[in-house]
């Protein structure tokens, strides 16, 4: 049998399971992100809510209401989500240092994930997810939703093809303009950098991979600086920081130059986030102007006209791929590269010297 024939058969056997043919979903962690991925969840025709799971009783009381028409199972337990036999599919949506036990666990159980990023917060937690999902037949895509943004896709697709030469350099940003709320929904995990990975981890691996992708590379080594300035020491207990300076070097020699932090207002020009690929013919803005300036005194090239996006698109590609149709465009490898281009900007900050992706030790 063809792997994709085997695949297509193996879904379809997974599906049989749910009633009325809907893949059965569960969403482990109902917070902030996990409410807005079940909403997803339940806007596509072809799948049906069949658990929800939350150690917090009103997030799970509030995702058993959203759910109800599906009737699910509620439970505390995100183990008995993945014993179920009505459940084909997963998404954890927990703190990212629980997603690779979640995801490995479920995809062992023979379930499709859906994991959200970062898919580990250190290296060797991506390593485990990169061996689990290798050894599955089942879906496993990362939370790296700018990968199916119609305006990122088709701003790759024209550096892909040479608009701008040789990437020389990639310079970007992720800044906002305030820590995220001491007391959020978020608190009791965020600042610390073994549950959260950091800004950088937590937050920045949807630039770095951004920046990865128009570069068509992942980096070599990376050098850098982090510290608390506006934020010494708050939260107690504080382990993140509040602001990183990055340069990562590419397998070609053009280098990343990337920062993170949480003081820049929101007046200041430029946007707080953007990505400008500089090469040999010209430089491209993907985030803000997506618009390519050239050396040769040619016009300026808009890179695409904004084209409408579905806000749904990655959980759409997620049950097509389960339905054996569609290309993953955020498979364990795009979720593994950019959690450990974040990882190891990390490591180079905390370690203060350069740090190589080789020593990250997982084989892709
Ligand atoms: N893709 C994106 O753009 C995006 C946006 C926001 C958040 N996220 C990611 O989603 C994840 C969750 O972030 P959030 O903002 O929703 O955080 P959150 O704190 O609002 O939600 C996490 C939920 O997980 C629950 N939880 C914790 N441990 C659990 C366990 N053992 N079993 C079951 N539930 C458990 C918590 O009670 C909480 O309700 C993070 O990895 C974050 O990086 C992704």
């Amino acid at each position: 049998m063809s792997r994709r024939h085997f695949l297509l058969a193996s879904s379809v056997a997974a599906f049989a399971q749910s009633p009325n043919d809907r893949a059965g979903t569960a969403v482990i962690g109902t917070g902030n992100r996990g409410s807005y991925l079940l909403t997803s969840v339940i806007e596509q025709p072809d799948t049906r809510v069949a658990a929800v799971c939350d150690l917090k009783a009103d997030r799970l009381d509030k995702a058993a209401s959203a759910a109800a028409k599906d009737n699910p199972f509620v439970t505390k337990e995100w183990r008995k989500v993945i014993e179920r036999k009505d459940v084909d599919a997963v998404y954890v949506a927990t703190p990212p240092h629980l997603h690779s036990e979640m995801a490995i666990a479920a995809l062992e159980a023979g379930k499709h994930v859906y994991c959200e990023k970062p898919v580990g917060v250190n290296a060797r937690q991506v390593r485990d997810i990169v061996r689990a999902a290798k050894r599955s037949n089942k879906v496993f895509v990362a939370g790296q939703q700018m990968r199916t943004m119609k305006a990122h896709m088709a701003a790759v697709e024209k550096i892909h093809a040479g608009i701008i030469g040789e990437v020389y350099l990639v310079k970007a940003q992720r800044h906002a303009n305030a820590d995220l709320p001491h007391d959020g929904s978020s608190g009791d995990w965020y600042f610390d950098a073994s549950k959260s990975g950091g800004y950088l981890v937590e937050q920045s691996v949807h630039n770095l991979d951004l920046c990865n992708w128009a570069a068509n590379m992942i980096p070599v080594r990376c050098a850098g600086f982090g510290s608390n300035m506006r934020y010494k020491g708050q939260p107690g207990g504080r382990t993140i920081f509040d602001n990183s300076n990055l340069i990562y070097e590419y397998p070609n020699g053009a280098k990343l130059n990337f920062t993170q932090n949480v003081f820049h207002p929101r007046q200041l020009p430029n946007g707080s986030q953007m990505v400008y690929v500089y090469g040999e013919k010209g430089a491209a803005d993907i985030m803000t102007t997506s618009t390519v300036f050239f050396h040769d005194g040619r016009d300026r090239e808009v890179l695409h006209n904004k084209p409408a996006e579905d806000r749904h698109a990655h959980t759409r590609m997620f049950f097509d791929l389960i339905k054996g149709t569609g290309k993953n465009a955020a498979d364990w490898r795009v979720g593994a590269t950019a959690a450990l281009t974040a990882i190891l900007g990390h490591e180079a900050m905390t370690k203060q010297r350069i740090v190589t992706w080789q020593e990250l030790g997982v084989e892709l």
